[in-house]
């Protein structure tokens, strides 16, 4: 298990290139599934990705890499069962049903369990599937999905707008007999990016502007060629990373457009933002403003994967902040590992209360989740004398060269 070494108190200062989404590419990835042929260009090297690999290899499928380039072929697709060891390697791998449905009308995916953010019901995946046509039985922590007579379109109100329920519809219903429209659907551009492929690939898919998404299944998807959008969650990272050491960051390669949430809290902690096509640059002062109430939301709102760098940067301002996370339960498994660097956090339900203090000093720490652990990193950057932490496997599921990338920032960071 590799952990960073870092000493704090660099400024940071210089340029980082944005990496593909993660939650782009695994739902495109699932997609190819549906397709013969596909390039998928700007795609991460990630943990998260090889774990998606792992899963279309085993079905069947072949897929390389060159750089940031993958090809994935799906015509030699021979298995519709995904077994339990490789349903744990990716948390995500459920969105993997969907596509296995609609190419082989039968699937077997072992139950995904909770995550580290707390339970993951998939309860609306399947109310979703069993309205178009799929019977779901639990069998010895297996679910055996079938589809009889075909997948067939369906009026579809999402009680929440789940992202990985959305992509899951999504895939099935390209393909599927007649019109599927999902109302209340998720809108993160991670939905447009696969939506973008999928009509690439020959689909007739519509989203109007209250979110609603209609398909109209086709015959057949064609191979296609598509790069993914950049990596808004390590944009903002990176920001917060840079905001923290009072320090200055170019991001090259972002789409500021779908950052427009997170910048008025960059403002707020006194941060300088200036952004054009493809490049956001951020400046800081020495020591953030506190934040008056950050608030995650489903997209267009504060996204939840960017909570935790953000109370990071609030553990070291001038005064109170406050959070409130409304999409997991357990986000803030972080919090007692920030506190072990001297952050005064109190947490009541989804709120979270951070007391800013002049100084964090190093500690031992351990990574809780993905986005908690780069947050300890930011956290770990701005803390007196040298921090150590483990289990950065979280990290490397979601960031591609992230103690790379701050090295070239000036960070003093090892891995080891
Ligand atoms: C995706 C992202 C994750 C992000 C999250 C919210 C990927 C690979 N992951 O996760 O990084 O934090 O969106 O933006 O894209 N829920 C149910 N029943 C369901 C499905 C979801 O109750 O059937 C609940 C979840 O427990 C959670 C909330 O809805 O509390 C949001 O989940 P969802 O939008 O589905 O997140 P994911 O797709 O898992």
């Amino acid at each position: 298990m590799g952990k960073y070494v870092i000493e704090g108190g660099r400024r940071l200062a210089g340029e980082v290139a944005i990496h593909g989404a993660k939650n782009s590419v695994l739902p495109i990835l699932a997609a190819t599934l549906l397709v013969g042929e596909c390039t998928i260009h700007n795609c991460p090297n990630l943990s998260d990705v090889d774990a998606a690999f792992n899963i279309l290899r085993h079905l069947g499928c072949t897929a390389s890499r060159d750089g940031d380039t993958v090809s994935v072929s799906a015509r030699t697709l021979a298995d519709c069962t995904i077994p339990d060891e490789l349903m744990r390697g990716m948390r995500s791998s459920v969105i993997f049903l969907g596509a296995i449905l609609a190419r082989c009308g039968k699937a077997r995916i072992s139950m995904p369990g909770g995550c580290e953010l707390g339970r993951r019901p998939i309860n609306l995946h399947i109310l979703a599937l069993e309205k178009m046509g799929v019977t779901i039985e639990e069998d010895h922590g297996y679910l055996n999905c079938t589809v009889e007579k075909g997948l067939r379109g369906a009026e579809i109100p999402l009680l929440l707008p789940s992202v990985g329920a959305t992509e899951n519809i999504l895939l099935a219903a390209c393909m599927a007999k007649g019109k599927t429209v999902v109302h209340n659907s998720a809108r993160e551009p991670e939905i447009v990016d696969l939506v973008n492929f999928l009509q690439g690939a020959g689909a007739n898919i519509h989203i109007d502007k209250n979110g609603t998404i209609t398909v109209n299944g086709v015959a057949a998807l064609h191979g296609t060629e598509h790069t993914v959008i950049p990596d808004r969650i390590a944009a903002a990272t990176y920001l917060c990373c840079a905001a923290i050491t009072g320090g200055e960051v170019l991001l090259r390669g972002a789409m500021p457009q779908h950052m427009t949430s997170v910048f008025p809290v960059l403002k707020e902690a006194g941060c300088t933002l200036r952004h054009s096509a493809g490049n956001i640059f951020l400046s800081a002062q020495r020591r953030p403003r506190p934040l008056s109430d950050v608030q995650t939301m489903p997209y267009p709102g504060f996204p939840t994967d960017a909570l935790s760098p953000a109370m990071a940067l609030a553990s070291v301002a001038r005064g109170t902040s406050y959070f409130r996370e409304t999409i997991f339960e357990n986000r803030y498994k972080m919090v007692a590992e920030l506190s072990k660097m001297g952050a005064k956090v109190k947490i009541d339900g989804r709120m979270a209360v951070i007391e800013g203090v002049s100084r964090l000093h190093s500690a031992p720490l351990c990574c809780t989740d993905l986005r908690g652990g780069a947050a300890l990193c930011c956290a770990a950057l701005a803390a007196e004398g040298e921090s150590y932490i483990a289990d950065i496997h979280h990290i490397e599921r979601g960031y591609q060269d992230f103690d790379k990338n701050l090295r070239s920032l000036g960070a003093i960071i090892d891995r080891c």
